[in-house]
């Protein structure tokens, strides 16, 4: 066994085809240096966030899209500017980002807020204290300051499956209870129901900025390809079909950059493999399906067990129709 796998990984070093130049680029992770066909949105995000610069509160924020829109992207991006700008300057901002889907770090009220209270640099064990005690860390720590802090809590809709409406209640209301910090809130969600079934209250807090991210159409997948394709590919070892192909592909599914970066990377993956010399449409039909096929592997995976048993007596009644 050990001998096979030494012998693929001998083959992999002495491969002569080079497909990566830096696989990196190509993985959904990495941050470019700029970003491409979001010119309105990001402008829109700094505009509001601004005013933190020069020690007020901006306005909190909810922003919504589709999935693989950029939210996420921009949002990170814009706020690490915004805390670079504020390190030259004399009104310090402090920006925290939340993934409130990480179980981790938001599963419960208590996790979150100890979370936000670690990121200010104030430890705090991660179970074991009443939760009241952890928010009275959360904001001595938050108002031992005079600075504005931004919170960003992506997938917000995970925390209010959770924890109901009432904790961002709470907390889009913060700013009543502090001396010093100013806080502001940026809410991101790809439910583009979510906000309707919040509180009125919490809604016309929480949105009293929204911004709207719109699908990518075919072209402008194209540019973030080619962007990424520089970075990560070795010039020349993509047929000229390959970019297009990728783009149309998930600017029909929904105008999903994940997903056009999904399938240029797993092509150019099983061209690596089967020592192929170029990557062509036939590769990213590979990809395509083995994407797919994942993709329903994992939803079944993660069913119920009686969900999984119902499955399976389909599957078995249409075999035997077959029959
Ligand atoms: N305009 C763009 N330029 C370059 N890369 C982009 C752009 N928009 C999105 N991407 C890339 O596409 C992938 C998905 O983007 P992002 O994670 O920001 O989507 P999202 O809107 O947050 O999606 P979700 O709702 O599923 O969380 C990331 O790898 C991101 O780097
Ligand atoms: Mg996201």
């Amino acid at each position: 066994m050990a001998q096979t796998v030494q012998t693929i990984f001998q083959e992999f070093i002495q491969k002569k085809v080079q497909i990566f130049k830096d696989r990196n680029a190509l993985t959904s992770h990495f941050t470019p240096d700029t970003i491409p066909h979001r010119n309105e949105q990001m402008n829109a995000i700094a505009s509001i966030l601004a005013p933190a610069l020069k020690g007020g509160r901006p306005s909190n924020i909810f922003i919504y899209g589709l999935t693989g829109t950029g939210k996420t992207l921009l949002s990170k991006y814009v706020g690490q500017e915004l805390e670079r700008m504020s390190n030259q300057g004399t009104n310090p901002v402090k920006v925290l980002y939340i993934n409130c889907k990480m179980r981790k770090v938001a599963d419960t009220e208590y996790r979150l807020v100890a979370e936000l209270a670690r990121m200010l640099g104030q430890e705090v064990p991660m179970t074991g204290l009443p939760t009241e005690q952890v928010y009275q860390t959360f904001f001595r720590t938050l108002d031992s300051n005079d600075w504005v802090v931004i919170i960003i809590l992506d997938e917000i809709d995970a925390l209010v499956e959770r924890m109901s409406d009432s904790f961002l209640y709470n907390f889009t209301r913060i700013n009543q209870e502090l001396k010093k910090a100013k806080v502001s809130i940026i809410g991101i969600t790809n439910n583009l129901h979510f906000i309707d079934i919040l509180d009125p209250r919490v809604k016309s807090s929480l949105g009293e900025e929204e911004i709207l991210f719109p699908p990518y159409n075919a072209l402008e997948l194209q540019d973030i390809l080619k962007q990424r394709v520089e970075l990560g590919l070795v010039p020349g070892i993509l047929s000229e079909e390959v970019i297009p192909k990728c783009a149309a592909l998930a600017a029909q599914e929904h105008g999903d950059a994940r997903r056009a970066l999904d399938l240029l990377r797993v092509a150019c993956e099983i061209a690596e493999r089967q020592n192929d010399e170029k990557i062509t449409e036939k590769h990213v039909d590979l990809a395509l399906h083995k994407i797919d096929y994942d993709r329903v592997i994992e939803s079944v995976k993660s069913l119920p067990k009686q969900t999984k048993l119902v499955l399976w007596s389909i599957i078995n009644l249409v075999e035997k129709e077959q029959e």
